[in-house]
């Protein structure tokens, strides 16, 4: 089955054909990024206007590199900026209209998750499993049991990883989108290997649940950036070390409660997805959690050899519409196009 999958959530305008959920023939991409970063964030008028500019060439670069028919739509409807969902929700009615072809909606949040059914060099993760959907808006843990059995078992109670990432980048002077920057700068400490002197807490690490909460690293991070201030210590080492700090504080707290939860539900697969995925050293922290052994493939390194591990290609954990097109095959429930409308409040396990 052929889907042409169509994303317009937040700042990303893209339009991908997938077929059988698992085989991308294509995946085209356009970010008005450069524009947020001229602002330091997202102008959610902007981020629509930019899309509304982008929907036709990206639907025409898509659909004209694929000789073959396309067996059905599907597009986000929720969550995301009103504005930008609209935009990419009334095209996709209108091609299902014109082509006589059914479309599927698709939460954007489960269908981050499909990103790990589209990697092609890894075996499909096996249920049950335990999710982990770290993004700019949303830190869900889902225990899934199947498509479309997803239970959630815990979230953030305050700001989501990705957007604690944008707001310490912004305490600290970085550009945005703030996670790929602190983390280039945490490399840089890295690579000095100097002494680490700035602490942060590892918040709510060793209560019994599997929540997060990320607004106290923030404000962690600005107390410390004011004493460097005050101090004249405020400059290119401190701020590569407390990029480093701030990077270990949030992967410390993603991978230990995914892991604890993964072992409570004795699950077998963990799987990864969103933005903050992309992290390299959350993945290096989840894979070295097991020394894979060198015969097992990638996407088999499996945690205390308990859990098979699956986490995206970078390229694939960021906004895309491929993983929107997957998921409308893996959870196949097409609807009148009439009765279609954008949810920009949808959660994880939200009715459509
Ligand atoms: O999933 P996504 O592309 O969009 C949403 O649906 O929100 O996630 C965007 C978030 C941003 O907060 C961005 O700073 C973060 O993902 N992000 C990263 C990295 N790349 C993107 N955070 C940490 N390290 C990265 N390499
Ligand atoms: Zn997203």
């Amino acid at each position: 089955m052929i889907i042409l999958g169509i994303e317009t959530s937040c700042d990303e305008t893209s339009a991908s054909i997938v077929k059988d959920g698992q085989t991308i023939l294509t995946n085209v991409v356009s970010s008005s990024m450069a524009k947020h970063a001229q602002t330091g964030g997202i102008i959610p008028e902007v981020a629509a206007r930019e899309q509304s500019k982008y929907m036709i060439p990206v639907l025409d670069e898509a659909i004209s590199s694929i000789a073959r028919d396309i067996d059905a739509i599907a597009v986000t409807v929720g969550p995301g900026l009103v504005g930008s969902l609209l935009v990419g929700v009334e095209s996709a009615k209108t091609l299902s209209k014109v082509w006589q072809k059914p479309i599927v909606p698709v939460n954007h949040l489960v269908a981050h998750l499909y990103a790990n059914w589209l990697a092609k060099e890894q075996r499909a993760p096996q249920f049950p499993l335990i999710a982990l959907v770290v993004s700019g808006g949303h830190t869900d843990l889902v225990l899934m049991k199947g498509h479309g059995k997803i239970k959630w078992i815990g979230g953030t109670r305050d700001d989501a990883a990705g957007e604690c990432f944008d707001k310490c980048a912004r305490l600290l002077g970085l550009g945005y989108p703030g996670g790929p920057a602190v983390s280039a700068e945490a490399e840089k400490f890295k690579i000095q290997n100097s002494k680490l002197k700035i602490r942060l807490p590892r918040p709510i690490i060793s209560e019994d649940n599997f929540d997060f909460s990320f607004s106290g690293l923030k404000t962690a991070v600005l107390r410390e950036v004011n004493k460097l201030k005050d101090n004249n210590y405020f400059n290119n080492q401190t701020v590569e070390q407390l990029s480093w700090e701030i990077q270990e504080a949030v992967t410390d707290v993603l991978v230990s409660k995914t892991i604890k939860a993964a072992e409570k539900f004795k699950v077998k697969s963990i799987i990864l997805a969103g933005g903050v995925s992309a992290n390299s050293r959350l993945r290096e922290k989840f894979n070295h959690q097991s020394p894979a052994s060198p015969k097992l493939q990638r996407g088999e390194s499996i945690i205390n050899r308990q859990f098979q591990l699956h986490i995206p290609p970078p390229s694939l954990c960021t906004d895309n519409a491929a993983y929107i097109a997957s998921y409308a095959y893996f959870n196949y429930k097409p609807v009148p196009w009439r009765e279609i409308k954008v949810l920009p409040g949808l959660t994880i396990t939200g009715e459509i």
